[in-house]
């Protein structure tokens, strides 16, 4: 509670002499910042002294920040610079055009690794890495350097317990088991790489990579989207099989979901769907 209280204080502090002279509603557009080099003020949208976005680069009633917020016209002509505007996306675009159909607007994707003309961005691998890797020449990831330990690279975009038997799966294998994950990588050329601690990761099951950026034996299926089909025979099955357990320890109370087969796959190592990947560890019994 004091930390809350403390913080608040700074925040009204710090954040409020740098305002006009009245507090603006609390999802106004941010005031005061100044343009970054990659983009660009659209001519007749006035700046301050400092290049900032003042009341004036955006709206063309003079003195705006004098007016007590009640009394301000909102339905004036030039309300809003240039307007009036019949979407408001449209007086974004002013200034926001490029970057509002591109990368603002959406999650930043760092498996779209190459761009239109097939070339790799850059940009995306030093995301990971601790330097930009050649893949013709950089084999051998156990001599690479990532920004943060690799079991730690997909946390902060995705969650730890993305799916189930995520967590489950971070685990260092039995003898058994590792003895199965050797001999797959010796048959299916390709590897299931395990942390300094011979733990599994998320990238043991998962490629970070984009299709072809890497070389062919360590490929994922092609980006898109992962698609499930409509649950099918194996949709009882697994409703069953979850029944008993559900009624156990740590999972009481908890319900299954709906198992449905996936019909598109990206980003493994190996196809899940044919039980491959599975199969890549474990050995089943007929
Ligand atoms: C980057 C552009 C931009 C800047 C700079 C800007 N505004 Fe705004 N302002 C907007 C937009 C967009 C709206 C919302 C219009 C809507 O929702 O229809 C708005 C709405 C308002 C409203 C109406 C709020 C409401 O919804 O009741 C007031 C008052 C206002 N701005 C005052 C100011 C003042 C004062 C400043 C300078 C300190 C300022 N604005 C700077 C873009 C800007
Ligand atoms: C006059 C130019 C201008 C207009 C018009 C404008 N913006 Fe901005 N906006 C900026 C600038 C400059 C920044 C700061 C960008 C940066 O630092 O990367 C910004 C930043 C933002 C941010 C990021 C804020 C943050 O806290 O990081 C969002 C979201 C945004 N604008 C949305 C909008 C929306 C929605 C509209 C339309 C209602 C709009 N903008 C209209 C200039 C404008
Ligand atoms: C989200 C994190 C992430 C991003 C982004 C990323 N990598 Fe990697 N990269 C890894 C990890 C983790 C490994 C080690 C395990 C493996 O092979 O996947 C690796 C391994 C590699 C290797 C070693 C070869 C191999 O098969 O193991 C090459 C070459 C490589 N990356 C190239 C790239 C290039 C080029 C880019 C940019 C286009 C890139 N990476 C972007 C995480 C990433
Ligand atoms: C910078 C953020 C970022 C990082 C780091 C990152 N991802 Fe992603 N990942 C995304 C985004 C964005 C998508 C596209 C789907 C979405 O919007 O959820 C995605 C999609 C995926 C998908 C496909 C899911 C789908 O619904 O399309 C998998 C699998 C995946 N990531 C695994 C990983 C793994 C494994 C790592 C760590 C090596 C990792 N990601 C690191 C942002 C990230
Ligand atoms: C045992 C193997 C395995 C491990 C370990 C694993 N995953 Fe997955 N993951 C899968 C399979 C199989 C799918 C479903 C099919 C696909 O990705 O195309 C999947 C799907 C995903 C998706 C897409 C989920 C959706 O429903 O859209 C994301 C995101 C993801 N995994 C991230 C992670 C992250 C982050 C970790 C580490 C915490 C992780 N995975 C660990 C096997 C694994
Ligand atoms: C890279 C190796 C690897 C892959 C691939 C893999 N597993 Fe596992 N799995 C393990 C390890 C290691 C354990 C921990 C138990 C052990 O060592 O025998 C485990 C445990 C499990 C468990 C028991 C979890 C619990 O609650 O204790 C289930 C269920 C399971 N795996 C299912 C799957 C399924 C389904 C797939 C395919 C989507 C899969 N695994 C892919 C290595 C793997």
């Amino acid at each position: 509670m004091k930390i809350f209280v403390l913080s608040l204080w700074l925040v009204l502090i710090l954040v409020l002499p740098a305002q006009a002279k009245q507090p603006l509603p609390p999802l106004h557009h941010p005031v005061g910042i100044k343009f970054p080099a990659d983009m660009q003020a659209p001519a007749g949208f006035p700046l301050g002294k400092q290049k900032q976005l003042v009341c004036d680069t955006c709206h063309g009633i003079k003195n705006l920040d004098q007016i007590p917020l009640q009394k301000v016209n909102q339905q004036a002509k030039n309300f809003l610079r240039n307007g009036p505007y019949p979407n408001l996306l449209d007086f974004c675009q002013n200034c926001h055009q490029s970057r509002l159909k591109q990368k603002n607007m959406q999650r930043f994707n760092v498996h779209q690794m190459l761009d239109k003309q097939g070339r790799l961005i850059k940009s995306n691998c030093t995301y990971c890495h601790a330097s930009l890797p050649d893949p013709k020449k950089d084999k051998d990831w156990h001599k690479m350097r990532f920004q943060i330990p690799p079991e730690k690279l997909c946390y902060g975009c995705h969650l730890k317990t993305t799916h189930l038997n995520a967590v489950q799966h971070q685990v260092k294998p039995s003898h058994k088991v590792l003895k199965q994950i050797r001999q797959t990588e010796k048959q299916k050329h390709l590897h299931l790489p395990l942390n300094k601690q011979g733990k599994m990761m998320c990238i043991t099951c998962h490629t970070a990579h984009q299709h072809n950026v890497l070389t062919m034996a360590k490929q994922a299926t092609p980006l898109g989207k992962i698609e499930y089909g409509k649950p099918n025979f194996w949709s009882r099955v697994y409703a069953e099989d979850k029944k008993a357990r559900l009624k156990q320890g740590t999972y009481k109370g908890l319900t299954a979901p709906v198992y449905q087969p996936i019909k598109h796959e990206i980003l493994l190592r190996l196809p899940a769907r044919n039980g491959e990947l599975c199969r890549a560890c474990h050995v089943f019994q007929d």
